[in-house]
């Protein structure tokens, strides 16, 4: 329900690459989880970029931790592309953040390609001022030098953190 009225698009896909999640994911998950009657987090298998330091498994069982408290929210994960998995779902929207303007650029050609294979439109939330700044790689960089990152992730997504970090030095 979005101000009291029923919401109108039915399904709506979140995907990325989760690796790991953040607050900024959680923010845009818990606030798209209103405008939608249902919301699919779906984790990419492979991200194109590189290498995940987490498992999908721990990326997807991270996320469920911290949507647990969202009734209409599923985490899932595909392969390969984005527009196939959307048709198979009949999905009607994908959702993605914007942090920074420059997050724009890549979005929006992201955003035509996926319409043109799959006729799905893109809507995308602002991130809140507050993780503007927050990426997965970011805070696994300064987690794994050191820092501390508890501000920036939520509180399932830091243990198994602390528990990947322990592995490592061993
Ligand atoms: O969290 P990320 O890494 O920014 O997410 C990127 C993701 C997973 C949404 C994107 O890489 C993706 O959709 N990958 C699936 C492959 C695909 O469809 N590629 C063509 C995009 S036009």
């Amino acid at each position: 329900m979005l101000n009291g009225r029923p919401a109108r698009v039915p399904r709506a896909i979140y995907p990325g690459s989760f690796d790991p999640p953040t607050n900024g994911h959680l923010d845009v998950i818990e606030r798209a989880s209103k405008y939608f009657s249902e919301l699919i987090v779906a984790v990419v298998v492979n991200p194109q970029k590189r290498e995940p330091m987490f498992t999908l498994e721990d990326r997807e069982e991270m996320i469920r931790k911290c949507v647990a408290h969202l009734a209409n929210v599923r985490v899932e994960h595909f392969r390969g592309l984005l527009a196939d998995y959307v048709k198979s779902l009949e999905a009607d929207v994908i959702v993605k953040g914007l942090r920074v303007v420059s997050d724009f650029e890549n979005e929006m050609s992201t955003a035509l390609m996926n319409r043109a294979l799959s006729d799905v439109d893109t809507m995308f939330l602002m991130s809140d001022q507050k993780y503007s700044f927050v990426s997965s790689s970011i805070v696994k960089e300064v987690f794994f030098l050191g820092g501390d990152v508890a501000a920036l992730v939520p509180d399932p997504v830091m243990r198994v953190m602390a528990t990947k970090r322990a592995t490592l030095r061993k």
